[in-house]
């Protein structure tokens, strides 16, 4: 096999520590990185400022065909734009993530991201890709499948400890758990398919966490 193209695909749930792990992997990995959370979360941010009722399934896909999304594959260097407006913090915006499932949900949409990721992944060669559907359909002869999954509660104290004590523990309960709900609604990623492994983070650190998945990279890429 050609040793400069690998790709590693890794899917979880919202607060399974995926991004923060997957860019740190990269980095130290000397690869490529793709956040495809961040892609359905600009595409979402394009509909509002267009205007586009996000319930009208066909208004989104025909906005999601011509968004002018650029996402930046340097982990160290994330930035995200659509036209010419840097989107990299907005995207994580409240008002983003309550709407982004309309998005992630509207079949036609989806099929036009995931032609956008394969595309980009195909050009990087050596890539960490994450998201919700990379080890089974963006892709699944990825040479590296991971499904990162981490305990609701292990979820629950990551996500507390970011947004402060401001929230009570009851609303961000409920809140991961309809996410969790929402986004399953396309996606299984709480079961690894076939040839998928699983790294579970509850009882990891951070840096364990990034050193396990960085082995799976390794000995992938010894007996290569
Ligand atoms: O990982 P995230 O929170 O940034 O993802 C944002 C939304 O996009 C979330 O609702 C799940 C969805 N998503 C998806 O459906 N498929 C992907 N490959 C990545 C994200």
């Amino acid at each position: 096999p050609d040793s400069d193209r690998m790709v590693v695909a890794v899917d979880g749930p919202s607060g399974s520590g995926k991004s923060s792990v997957c860019r740190a992997a990269a980095a130290r990995l000397g690869a490529a990185y793709l956040d495809t959370g961040a892609m359905y979360r600009a595409a979402t941010w394009y509909c509002v400022q267009q205007n586009v009722a996000l319930r009208d399934e066909d208004a989104v896909a025909v906005a999601v065909e011509e968004l002018p999304l650029n996402i930046s594959t340097d982990p160290q260097h994330q930035i995200i734009t659509v036209g010419e407006t840097d989107v990299t913090a907005e995207i994580r915006a409240p008002q983003i993530s309550e709407k982004v499932s309309d998005v992630a949900t509207n079949r036609k949409a989806r099929q036009v991201l995931i032609g956008a990721q394969r595309r980009i992944i195909d050009q990087a060669g050596f890539i960490v890709a994450e998201g919700r559907d990379i080890t089974t359909v963006v892709a699944p002869d990825a040479q590296v499948r991971v499904l990162l999954t981490a305990s609701a509660e292990a979820r629950l104290r990551r996500r507390g400890a970011q947004l402060g004590d401001g929230q009570s523990a009851e609303a961000l309960k409920r809140q991961v758990l309809d996410r969790d709900r929402r986004d399953s609604a396309t996606t299984n990623f709480t079961e690894a398919a076939d040839g998928v492994a699983v790294l579970d983070s509850s009882e990891l650190t951070f840096d364990e966490t990034v050193d396990s998945l960085i082995g799976r990279v390794e000995s992938v890429q010894e007996t290569a």
